[in-house]
């Protein structure tokens, strides 16, 4: 068994807190930060205040031709939300969250104020796990999550006011590829797609973002992946083994939600990091495939054929596979202030 994954759970318990309210709130921050990010943007800064915590989107890390709307943006800083809720929840504190408060100040996604009683323990559990979360791009092997496992990664989704579908027919899977596998062609048709790629993929070290090659797997046209990876192997550098491993009888998941204004994007990713870290727990690897919910023909495909009254947020695979290292992170001075 991996490194990653032989580490037994940490169960945290919350104990009354000890420290102050602001040493909780800058610590939250520290997980925060290693939240999933389209590209690994982090398009996030936040505000300690005395006993609150601003979460902001940074629209000058927003990625435009992939994400127009905005959606994946804000859907990042949903799951950098989600690590800050649990990191208080570890350390004994309640917490408040408020989701955009103001109107005049459409940047600020939420805010996390802290209040007197007992802090949430199903969060508190999940606390270690941040730290071990990785997206691993790695070919799976072919075994499959069990049904109390499967139920608990649906209980994460509708824990945040998501849901999670499970893809478990042939056809249903089909549907998934054809439309991954269209949405992957036509992205790589365009230009400004790649360019953008290209951008996120061979960032300076000392910026702390993007993807990096040790992190992706070396595209050399061997893979025959029905549903593709997306090909961030742009400069032919890139080290991991070529195929995900997928096939009909792999698991894919689709999280999705009820609405899809920017409320429902933030929850989305709250949503996604609680699944991914109930799916970490349980000592699987997930990585998003998000190429059919990224084109709006694709998306609208994938919810007349399988989401139906939920709009889907984002897809993600899994299996087991050997440990990925750790990406980048930007510097905490850039990304937290107060
Ligand atoms: C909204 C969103 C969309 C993503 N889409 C993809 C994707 O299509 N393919 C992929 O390999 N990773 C995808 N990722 C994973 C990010 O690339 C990853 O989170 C980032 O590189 C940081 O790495 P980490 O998750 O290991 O911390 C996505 C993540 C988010 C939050």
């Amino acid at each position: 068994m991996s490194e990653q994954f032989s580490r037994s759970t940490t169960v945290a318990v919350a104990q009354p807190p000890q420290e102050s309210a602001a040493d909780a709130l800058s610590a939250a921050v520290d997980r925060a930060v290693l939240a999933p990010s389209l590209h690994n943007s982090q398009p996030w800064r936040f505000t300690v205040h005395a006993d609150r915590l601003d979460v902001r989107a940074d629209r000058t890390r927003h990625l435009r031709t992939i994400d127009p709307s905005g959606r994946e943006l804000v859907q990042s800083v949903g799951a950098a939300l989600f690590n800050a809720r649990v990191a208080l929840a570890a350390r004994g504190w309640a917490v408040d969250v408020q989701r955009r408060p103001s109107p005049a100040d459409p940047d600020l996604l939420a805010v996390l104020q802290l209040v007197d009683g007992p802090p949430d323990p199903g969060l508190a559990v999940l606390d270690a796990l941040v730290a071990r979360r990785r997206t691993n791009r790695r070919t799976f092997d072919a075994t499959v999550p069990t049904d109390a496992e499967l139920r608990s990664f649906t209980a994460a989704a509708v824990a945040e006011g998501a849901v999670l579908i499970p893809v478990l027919t042939g056809e249903q899977h089909r549907l998934v590829a054809r439309l991954t596998q269209g949405a992957d062609a036509e992205q790589r048709a365009d230009p400004a797609y790649l360019a953008e790629l290209a951008r996120w993929t061979n960032r300076a070290p000392a910026e702390g973002d993007g993807i990096v090659a040790a992190a992706v797997p070396h595209v050399d046209g061997s893979a025959r992946d029905d549903v593709p990876m997306r090909n961030f192997d742009t400069r032919g550098d890139a080290s991991l083994p070529p195929s995900s491993g997928l096939g009909t009888e792999r698991t894919l998941l689709v999280l999705g939600t009820r609405s899809d204004d920017e409320e429902a994007w933030l929850r989305s990713g709250e949503a996604l990091q609680h699944v991914l870290l109930e799916i970490t727990r349980a000592g699987w690897a997930a990585s998003p495939l998000t190429q059919s919910v990224e084109l709006p023909v694709t998306r609208i495909e994938l919810r007349a054929g399988l989401t139906w009254d939920t709009w889907p947020q984002t897809i993600l695979r899994i299996g087991h596979a050997g440990p990925t290292g750790a990406p980048p992170r930007r510097q905490r001075a850039d990304v937290v202030s107060g």
